[in-house]
């Protein structure tokens, strides 16, 4: 029998975006300011077309304003370099966020530099990188601060000396993730695909986040009895027990069996996922507070 507790994403994104929210109003009551959260969507990607609409639409629940650029599938780099110069240059836009992936012909890296580092919410510019790593004053990566929070949480705000161990080492989350962990003093490690003795240094880790995108990798007896395990997967599998052609959302992670050793797993789907766009929402005020000096919320 398990009684690992399950971390309600959904839950803990809902409490999230009404913070964001309060602090909206707050900002405009007090200061006249409305921030604003500015997405460019390149081409028609399914995926990237149901996130940009889910963003435009929590944006503005939470009393912000959104805008969102859809462009051609076949929009000239350069085109796309002037309409991001331009928003840098707009002081009524506080965030910028260009949905990826980008299609070939355009240079991801070349993108996420052109846009100012004070705008740039999703914390994917080289200047936030290394703003995070040193321990400065950054806007840090939606989905590895969803994780923290969660993991702050769970701790009552104290995770020193904690072992943790990252599983996936990309920028978006693997990278960033450990940043966040070795800045709350954990005992920090990053494991991938040629870690060697995966699950033994697996079963070291008190926290465990898994982000390798690989459907149900982390088997139940890699997890240190008591851990905490995070599973930032999101895997579509088929499902033939739904029927004939069905598939199913999984993690990273085997939950049922991960459950019977760990102390509080997030589930997938309702576990971090809901948490990328409500940290999305907070470092948009973030950003706004911050060009328009005002000490940013604590959220
Ligand atoms: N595509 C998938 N996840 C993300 C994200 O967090 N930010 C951006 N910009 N694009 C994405």
């Amino acid at each position: 029998m398990s009684d690992a507790k399950i971390i309600d994403g959904k839950a803990f994104a809902a409490g999230l975006r009404e913070r964001v929210a309060a602090e909206v109003a707050r900002l405009l009551e007090d200061h006249g300011i409305k921030p604003c959260l500015t997405v460019i969507l390149v081409g028609e990607d399914p995926a990237s077309q149901v996130y940009v609409r889910n963003k435009g639409t929590q944006t503005e629940e939470a009393g912000m304003t959104s805008v969102t650029h859809r462009l051609d599938a076949s929009t000239p780099e350069d085109e796309l370099l002037t309409l991001i110069e331009s928003l840098n240059n707009d002081p009524g836009c506080n965030g910028i966020l260009v949905q990826l992936p980008l299609p070939d012909h355009i240079d991801e890296s070349k993108v996420l530099a052109a846009i100012d580092p004070d705008k740039d919410v999703d914390g994917f510019h080289v200047i936030n990188v290394g703003r995070l790593w040193t321990g400065q004053e950054a806007l840090v990566p939606c989905t590895p601060y969803g994780c923290l929070l969660m993991l702050r949480d769970h701790f009552g705000g104290n995770l020193s000396g904690k072992r943790a161990l990252v599983l996936g080492r990309s920028n978006i989350v693997g990278k960033p993730m450990a940043a966040l962990l070795l800045g709350e003093s954990c005992t920090v490690s990053i494991a991938h695909s040629r870690t060697q003795d995966l699950a033994e240094r697996c079963r070291e880790a008190d926290i465990l986040v898994a982000a390798v995108g690989r459907p149900e990798m982390v088997q139940g007896d890699w997890v240190k009895p008591g851990a905490v395990v995070i599973d930032v997967g999101i895997n579509r599998v088929p499902a033939p027990e739904k029927g004939e052609g069905k598939t199913k959302l999984v993690g990273d992670v085997d939950f049922t069996a991960a459950a019977m050793n760990a102390s509080a797993i997030t589930p997938v789907p309702g576990g971090v996922g809901p948490m990328t766009i409500a940290c999305l929402l907070r470092n948009t005020v973030v950003a706004a507070c911050r060009q328009n000096g005002i000490d940013a919320p604590n959220i």
